[in-house]
């Protein structure tokens, strides 16, 4: 696809957790489509590595390091990415992750946890990115990742599915309170992906992660970055609000037996019904 399709070129991009796995993805299909890219993690060496690839492409690239934990060090970072960069158009907000507890043993701290690293954290950073955009009379567009999880359970990490359950609410939220400035908000929502925390595992582990998924396999962190682009592109200039599950058709699965039912028909009939 010609890049100017995408409309990204030229345009600014920050890509929050874009150190490793979907997100140097998202950097990276940005970064193809033209884009400028800000790459944003804890750890300084993997942003500045990923950095140095979006240069390659011919592109200007940064490198910056915060704790999206400490409010003041989001804050004071997107203010920085701003004034360097001139101004962002594009914003992918990646880092989340679950904890696993029963919800008997589940504790407060635990619970808080996992909203501030899924969701607490994403309303501060679209909220300073937001505010940035309407400053600069500029539309602009803003993904985060949520998660299969946050759409339909989360037996076993229930505060995680609640935390991404929350954005699935907020970017709608946002997309009603920006919408008129341009401001496009959405979400992608993962299934079982491959990732460099997550790696292909014993056939046990591959088992169950893929159980109920139509495409019989877990998804690449490229099966992410592309739906990011997407919406992060003039590809989708009329969406925004909306959560787009990118899960081999985990979520679009039915759960009875339905092979079995249809050999239980008579060609043409109804079940029970001679
Ligand atoms: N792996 C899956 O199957 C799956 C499924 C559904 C949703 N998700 C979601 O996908 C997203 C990406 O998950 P992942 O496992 O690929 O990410 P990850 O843990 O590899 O993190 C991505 C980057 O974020 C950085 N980071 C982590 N904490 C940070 C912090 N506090 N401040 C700044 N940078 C920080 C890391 O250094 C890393 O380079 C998450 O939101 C996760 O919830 C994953």
């Amino acid at each position: 696809m010609s890049n100017s399709l995408f409309g990204l070129e030229g345009k600014n991009a920050l890509v929050i957790g874009g150190g490793q796995g979907m997100g140097e993805s998202t950097v990276m299909q940005l970064a193809n489509a033209g884009a400028n890219v800000t790459v944003l993690d804890l750890e300084l060496p993997r942003a500045e590595a990923v950095a140095a690839r979006v240069k390659a492409l011919g592109r200007k690239s940064w490198a910056v390091s915060a704790n999206v934990l400490d409010d003041a060090a989001l804050k004071a970072v997107i203010a920085k990415v701003d004034a360097d960069m001139g101004g962002i158009d594009a914003m992918a907000s990646i880092i989340g992750m679950a904890g696993w507890s029963r919800l008997v043993d589940m504790t407060e701290e635990f619970w808080d946890m996992d909203q501030n690293r899924n969701v607490r954290y994403f309303f501060i950073a679209a909220r300073e990115v937001a505010k940035t955009m309407l400053k600069r009379k500029k539309p602009g567009s803003i993904v985060c990742i949520t998660s299969i999880d946050g759409v339909r359970s989360a037996p076993y990490h229930a505060s995680y599915g609640a935390a991404k359950a929350g954005l699935v609410s907020l970017v709608k939220s946002m997309s009603i309170e920006w919408g008129e400035a341009g401001i496009r908000v959405n979400a992608v929502a993962p299934g079982a992906i491959v990732t460099p925390r997550i790696p292909v595992g014993d056939e046990v582990r591959e088992r169950a992660m893929t159980k109920g998924v139509p495409m019989h396999r877990r998804g690449t962190t490229d099966d992410i970055g592309k739906a990011a682009l997407f919406f992060l592109s003039a590809q989708s200039s009329y969406v925004t609000g909306q959560t787009l599950a990118v899960d081999g058709g985990y979520l679009a699965a039915a759960l009875l037996d339905y092979e079995a039912i249809i050999n239980s028909m008579q060609p043409g009939g109804t079940l029970g019904v001679k």
